[in-house]
């Protein structure tokens, strides 16, 4: 059993990427939800985790971290999770309400508490950056960081840049100077593993999870429909699905280092061979079995959650 705490900025592929950790209960532990600013503003990620965690009667402590960047200013992204952040689903607001403490504070305190926590880092890493700042004396209790963002070469948001590293760089040069080991699902693992168009239209047919699941691909999707693709990739199940097979993955060790300075390639993840630093990079995997985990996942969580 591995014990898990999810950093994230919900977001359709967020919210994909804990269902998925929610149908391996016997293999992850998910002892709580760190949100942060990303895709949307923190108060509109919160509520949307908040939302789905009535919608679907689940109660994981949630903790409210940062709300910009550690330099840079914040830049929410509409254009790919709609104004909501989790645009699609029609859900009422929030019961349910965020812990009272700081995603820190939270941090610190189940890392005090527990042997050994791994971090699933699904946005920037403004919260993971500062709570290493702040607490260098439990990075020790970190496992790793499975985390979704970089890239070995390309980018999303810019040429060289993708969006969670892009917006926060700073924070991302933090991370992976911290020592705690990375590893590292870059766009283009998360591109072998995209899911069909035609594959994601069968949720329609699914139980209650299934069903969410089509009403968050019918908009997240669109980025793909409208570019003539027939797939696109759900970014964040990547490293939970790593968490559970890693052994569907090809990897390496590589040093990743942070541009902050480039007037084109700031927020570029610079991987080389590596110089001994603990860093393992996805590059490559088989993208039915790795899909296929996701679908077996939907199929039990819909047996739960009827
Ligand atoms: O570039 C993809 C990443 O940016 C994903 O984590 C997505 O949720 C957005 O945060
Ligand atoms: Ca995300």
């Amino acid at each position: 059993m591995r014990k898990i705490i999810i950093d994230c900025d919900p977001g359709h592929d967020d919210i994909m990427a804990v269902f998925t950790a929610l149908a391996h209960a016997e293999e992850l532990e998910i002892l709580g939800i760190t949100t942060v600013s990303g895709n949307q503003t923190l108060a509109k990620v919160t509520a949307n985790i908040l939302k789905v965690q009535d919608y679907f009667g689940l109660h994981i402590p949630v903790c409210m971290g940062y709300d910009s960047p550690i330099i840079k200013p914040r830049e929410v992204q509409p254009a790919a999770h709609g104004e909501s952040g989790m645009d699609g689903p029609v859900l009422p607001d929030p019961v349910s309400k965020p812990q009272p403490e700081h995603a820190l504070d939270y941090l610190r305190r189940t890392l005090e508490t527990e042997d050994k926590v791994t971090l699933v880092a699904l946005a920037p890493l403004t919260n993971i950056a500062l709570f290493l700042k702040t607490y260098p004396h439990l990075a020790g209790k970190i496992e790793c960081i499975a985390m979704m963002g970089g890239a070995v070469n390309g980018g999303n948001i810019q040429k060289k840049s993708e969006f969670n590293i892009w917006q926060d760089p700073e924070a991302a040069a933090i991370v992976f100077a911290s020592g705690v080991p990375v590893v590292m699902a870059g766009l283009e693992v998360c591109n072998a593993g995209s899911i069909l168009l035609s594959e994601a239209e069968e949720f329609r047919h699914g139980g209650k999870v299934s069903k969410f699941c089509y009403d968050l691909m019918k908009f997240y999707g669109l980025y793909a429909v409208n570019r003539g693709w027939d797939r696109t990739p759900i970014f964040d199940i990547t490293p939970v699905i790593w968490l559970l097979y890693p052994e569907l993955f090809k990897a390496e060790q590589m040093d990743v280092d942070i541009e902050l300075n480039g007037e084109f390639t700031r927020g570029m993840t610079v991987c080389t061979p590596t110089t001994g630093r603990p860093h393992t990079v996805l590059l490559d995997t088989d993208r039915e079995a790795f899909i296929g985990v996701f679908l077996a996942a939907l199929k039990k969580l819909d047996q739960i959650y009827a």
